[in-house]
């Protein structure tokens, strides 16, 4: 089954908005499979935005993910990767729809509540990196009301 990986951002964590995003990710029927609340270091938030080391926002997006405790997450289930991404709405604020977790709780793009992986294999890698001793083993009872 398809996993991606879910970052609360630090100020997703500040806002007190952890509770209501593993909800929405909870209530659409995916599953929890890692969760951790962890502080990164520098060369740790570069590592993971290495991509953008180019851009001029670099710097100011990896000072902002490393100025506060963020929430790691794995989640599982079909089409996980787009549709968290739909879940999580547009990169700038400004053009994600209500309904949205950027779209109801963010105002400007450095500071969006939230990451989730853009595809199946950046997944792969952000999993791997962040979860490094692997994530946990099961299945929800309810899988058979989720699932034909
Ligand atoms: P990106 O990977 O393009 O977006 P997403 O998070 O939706 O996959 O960019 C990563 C983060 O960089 C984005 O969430 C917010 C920040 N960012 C800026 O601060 N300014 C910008 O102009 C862009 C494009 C992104």
């Amino acid at each position: 089954m398809e996993q991606t990986f879910i970052m609360i951002k630090p100020d997703g964590v500040q806002r007190g908005l952890v509770g209501e995003i593993i909800s929405r990710f909870e209530k659409k029927g995916f599953s929890l499979k890692g969760l951790k609340l962890i502080s990164v270091e520098r060369a740790f938030a570069e590592k993971h935005y290495e991509d953008l080391s180019a851009k001029p926002f670099f710097n100011g997006l990896v000072e902002y993910i490393i100025s506060g405790p963020v929430v790691a997450m794995v989640w599982e289930g079909k089409n996980v990767v787009a549709t968290g991404r739909k879940i999580i709405g547009a990169t700038n604020p400004s053009d994600s729809a209500p309904g949205t977790i950027r779209g109801d709780y963010a105002v400007e793009i450095g500071r969006n509540i939230i990451h989730g992986s853009d595809a199946v294999e950046s997944a792969r890698k952000e999993i791997a990196l962040w979860f490094p001793d692997g994530t946990v083993n099961w299945q929800s009872s309810l899988h058979s009301w989720i699932y034909e």
